[in-house]
C-alpha cells in the first residue's frame, strides 16, 4: 500500500492532537521518513512541475503546519538560522545536505543579533528526516542538487526569523 500526501498529513494531524509540543516530534519524523522511502509519493509529489526552490504542497487548515517540497539545483551555504516561533522537520529526498548546528553564545539584544558558534554537523542522506524544535539554530550546506520533504509548524511566509550572526563575522 501507498503512502499518500493526505496519507502524511493525517498522520501529522492526529500526532499534533494527540501530542502538542515537541512530543510528537520522533513520531512526525518517521512519518515523513515513511513518505521518503515510499516511490510512488516521491514520483507524485515531486515531479517536473516542481522546479521553484518552495512549493507548499499542503496547509493545514487547523493546526497551521505546511508540508512543503523544495528543489534547489546548486551548491549554497545556508546562513545559520531559526523558524521564528515555528518548528521544522528536514526531510532528505534527493542529494546530500550537511546541515550544521549552531548554539547562542551572546543572546540578542535591542536590534544586536545573538550571536552564534558552530557545534556538530549532521550528514543527510536520502531518506532521512530531522525535528528542528522551535529556536533550534542550523545552517544547511549543500554541494550540488537536493531536493527535501519539509514541513513548517506553522507557514514560514508569514513568519518572522530572529536575527542571527555568526561569532566569527562579529
Ligand atoms: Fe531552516
Amino acid at each position: 500500500m501507498t503512502y499518500t500526501l493526505e496519507n502524511l498529513a493525517g498522520d501529522i494531524r492526529q500526532t499534533l492532537k494527540d501530542s502538542p509540543g515537541n512530543a510528537g516530534s520522533s513520531d512526525i519524523c518517521q512519518f515523513v521518513e515513511k513518505a521518503l522511502g515510499d516511490e510512488n509519493f516521491i514520483s507524485t509529489n515531486f515531479g517536473t512541475d516542481k522546479t521553484g526552490p518552495r512549493h507548499i504542497i499542503y496547509e493545514d487548515p487547523d493546526f497551521g503546519f505546511c508540508i512543503c517540497v523544495h528543489m534547489y539545483h546548486d551548491a549554497q551555504n545556508g546562513k545559520p538560522h531559526d523558524h521564528g516561533p515555528s518548528w521544522a522537520v528536514y526531510g532528505q529526498a534527493e542529494g546530500v545536505t550537511e546541515m550544521t548546528h549552531w548554539r547562542i553564545v551572546k543572546p540578542a539584544e535591542g536590534d544586536s543579533p545573538a550571536l552564534v558558534e558552530q557545534e556538530e554537523t549532521l550528514v543527510m542522506d536520502p531518506g532521512m528526516a530531522h525535528f528542528y524544535k522551535v529556536g533550534d539554530i542550523h545552517a544547511p550546506n549543500r554541494a550540488g542538487k537536493v531536493a527535501l520533504l519539509r514541513i513548517e509548524g506553522a507557514n514560514l511566509d508569514n513568519i518572522t526569523r530572529s536575527k542571527i550572526q555568526p561569532v566569527q563575522a562579529a
